[in-house]
């Protein structure tokens, strides 16, 4: 960081914001290997949220790879830095006043510790979508399981990369157990008391 920025302080802060669309802001953030349902619940779970008033936002890792994140590769590095964006990205929305959904995988612990610290801890749930590589490898939804087991395609996790699982993660969803709306649900029973704002 440059030492000739000086941060500039505005008018209307976050707690203004947050009166006015009568909720908290939050970050809920979905780890778990690709094609474990990341995805698919955080949508779900937005969706609820979304037809109950809340104000929402979504990031996903494949779009925001297409987009912002298109000069970064799957190396450890590269996979540091899309997850320091993505983090101070759902940062600026929490000071927007918004709920913010995040689906990356995120193999590496550092790295999700590192999103507590930018976002702090209370802004921040750390949800594991813990499905087996077998399963995943089972859906295989966009055939990268099989390019990778071809060779086709360099440090797949679960494949050629490492997944370190959360050792405490606020919320644990089993997709083999439990459904993709059951999950949806817990979550937003969950994280409804946080986002609750106190008048
Ligand atoms: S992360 O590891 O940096 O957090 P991110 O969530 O942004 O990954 O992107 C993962 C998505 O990219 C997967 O859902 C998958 O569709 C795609 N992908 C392509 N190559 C890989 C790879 N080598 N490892 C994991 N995901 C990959």
């Amino acid at each position: 960081m440059s030492k000739h920025i000086t941060a500039h302080s505005y008018q209307v802060s976050k707690e203004d914001r947050n009166k006015l669309y009568k909720h908290k802001s939050l970050l809920l953030w979905f780890t778990g290997l690709s094609g474990s349902g990341k995805s698919t619940i955080a949508n779900i779970v937005e969706q609820k949220l979304f037809s109950l008033g809340f104000h929402t936002y979504s990031l996903d890792g494949d779009n925001i790879r297409k987009g912002i994140n298109s000069d970064l590769s799957f190396s450890p590095e590269d996979r540091t830095e899309n997850i320091r964006r993505i983090a101070e990205t759902a940062n600026l929305m929490i000071d927007a006043g918004i709920v913010v959904l995040a689906a990356f995988v995120s193999p590496y612990k550092k790295d999700r510790e590192n999103i507590k610290s930018v976002v702090k801890d209370v802004n921040f749930v750390e949800i594991y979508i813990n499905t087996s590589l077998e399963e995943c490898e089972r859906r295989d939804v966009k055939g990268l399981y099989k390019k990778a087991r071809a060779g086709e395609i360099k440090n797949m996790t679960g494949i050629s990369a490492p997944y370190e699982a959360p050792n405490n993660p606020d919320l644990e969803i089993k997709t083999e157990n439990e459904t993709v709306e059951e999950a949806a649900q817990r979550i937003i029973d969950y994280i409804k008391p946080k986002i609750k704002l106190e008048l």
